[in-house]
This record gives structure tokens, sequence and C-alpha cells, in this order.
């Protein structure tokens, strides 16, 4: 059982227990900042004015906003509207309107563990319930991401391929790449102690995607057409999983 030649994940994959606590209790407030921010997500306002917000409240909770300053990222949340993929730049001159669908990606750092998430809104739910019921201790990546693919597809979307989900706790981006397209029982096996994002970007057309020459953070899909998002952090359990 445990010799069929699956891609094994390395030591620094496998979280101790005192790094889950710690990696939990970032997932927490990152989570209330979500919360906090849900209710001021409406026609007319700002997505700069978000993005203040946003970082006001982490800081009174005790965090530090992980995008800010990382790679040279120059806000402190990503917020991507219709056809935005993700990595969208908050800014004063970008006015919610009615009709839009936007993603909050939000990461947050608390005593040097991250918690990352994000939310889509309509100016009603997107989720990630399916690939997150794939995801089982001893399965494999493949078998998430054929299922959330699969879902994509047979809706008539896509899943963009280039970008992923990723380990995340002890760093904002580690190890491992989380693939949202697989083939079941293919892909590196889900361990217990193992803390990692789901969060597949599905387009309305196709898979396309290219980056904004100018910020070269923001991605847009090639053919103009919406892109949602969800993003979840999981922890692998001897049981099953725990969002945190
Ligand atoms: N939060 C994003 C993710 O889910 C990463 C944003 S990087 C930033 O991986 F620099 F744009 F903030
Ligand atoms: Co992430
Ligand atoms: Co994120």
């Amino acid at each position: 059982y445990w010799n069929r030649g699956y891609e094994v994940p390395d030591h620094s994959m496998i979280k101790t227990p005192e790094q889950i606590e710690g990696i939990r209790e970032a997932g927490k407030k990152n989570t209330m900042v979500l919360d906090f921010i849900t209710p001021y997500v409406k026609e007319g306002v700002s997505t700069g004015e978000l993005n203040r917000l946003i970082e006001e409240y982490t800081r009174e909770i005790g965090g530090i906003p992980a995008c800010l300053g990382y790679q040279g990222y120059p806000k402190s949340v990503c917020i991507s509207i219709d056809d935005v993929v993700c990595h969208g730049i908050p800014s004063d001159d970008q006015i919610l309107k009615s009709g839009q669908i936007l993603n909050v990606d939000c990461t947050t750092i608390y005593n040097g563990y991250f918690g990352d998430a994000s939310r889509m809104f309509c100016i009603g739910d997107v989720s990630v319930d399916l690939a997150l019921a794939a995801t089982k201790p001893c399965g494999t990546m493949g078998d998430m991401g054929y299922v959330c693919n699969k879902h994509a597809v047979e809706n008539g979307y896509s899943v963009v391929r280039e970008i992923g989900g990723h380990g995340c706790g002890v760093q904002f981006h580690e190890e491992p790449w989380v693939n949202h397209i697989g083939e079941p029982d293919e892909g590196i096996l889900f361990v217990p102690g193992m803390t990692f994002t789901i969060e597949p970007m599905v387009n309305m057309g196709k898979e396309a995607i290219y980056i904004d020459d100018e910020n070269n953070w923001t991605v847009y899909t090639e053919d103009g057409l919406p892109s949602a998002q969800w993003e979840i952090q999981v922890l692998v359990t001897e049981e099953g999983t725990e969002v945190i």
C-alpha cells in the first residue's frame, strides 16, 4: 500500500503540531478580516477604500497584511473584478458597480504564521465544496484536481492551468504547488499535517490568461470573459480535512 510509487511530500511540507496551531490561529485572524470586510463590499465603494479598511483592521487585531510589500506588491489585499483572474491591485479610482463579480483575497501574518483565503462577492455564492470533499488523507492531489476541473467543464467553464494553490502556513507560498486540474490517483499524496490552499480560478470562457505588462501582477482572461475564484486553506488530518 505504501509502495505504490507516488511522489511523497518532503518533511518540510508536513507541519509540526506547534506549527499547525500557529497556522490555525493565523487562519482565524484572516477569516476575521474577510468577515469584517464583507458588509463593506457594496456598490459605490472603491477598492482603494476596501484596501485601507482591511489594512487598518488587520493591524487592529494584531496581524500584518502579508501582501503589502510581498515581492514588491503595492497593496494589502488583492481585489479582482470581472475579467481579472487574480492579483487585481486596489485603487481609489476603481468604484464597485452593480453587476460586477469580484474576489477579495486576503493573507494575514499572525505570530509569524500565514493565513490565506479569499471570497467571491456578487454586486450570490461560489464554492470549493466539491474539491474539498475530494481532498482526503492518502488520496492524491489529482483526485482533487480532477473533481474540480470536471465540475467546471461540465458546466461550460474552464479552470486556469498556470496558477494554482500552494502550501501555506509557515511561509506565504510553500510546497506543494496545488493543481486544480488532474487525473484520479495521480499527483502528490495528501498526508496528515499538510496545510495548503485550494483556490481554483474558474473562467466563464477559455482558460487562457495573460499578465498585465505594466504592473506585472494582475492577471486577465485572454477572451475578456469573467473569472471567479474562491480560496480556502485546508489542513489534512488523520480523519479527513479541516478548513482553517
Ligand atoms: N493571496 C494570493 C494567493 O492566494 C497571493 C497574492 S500575492 C500578492 O496565493 F503579492 F499579490 F499579494
Ligand atoms: Co493562496
Ligand atoms: Co490568497
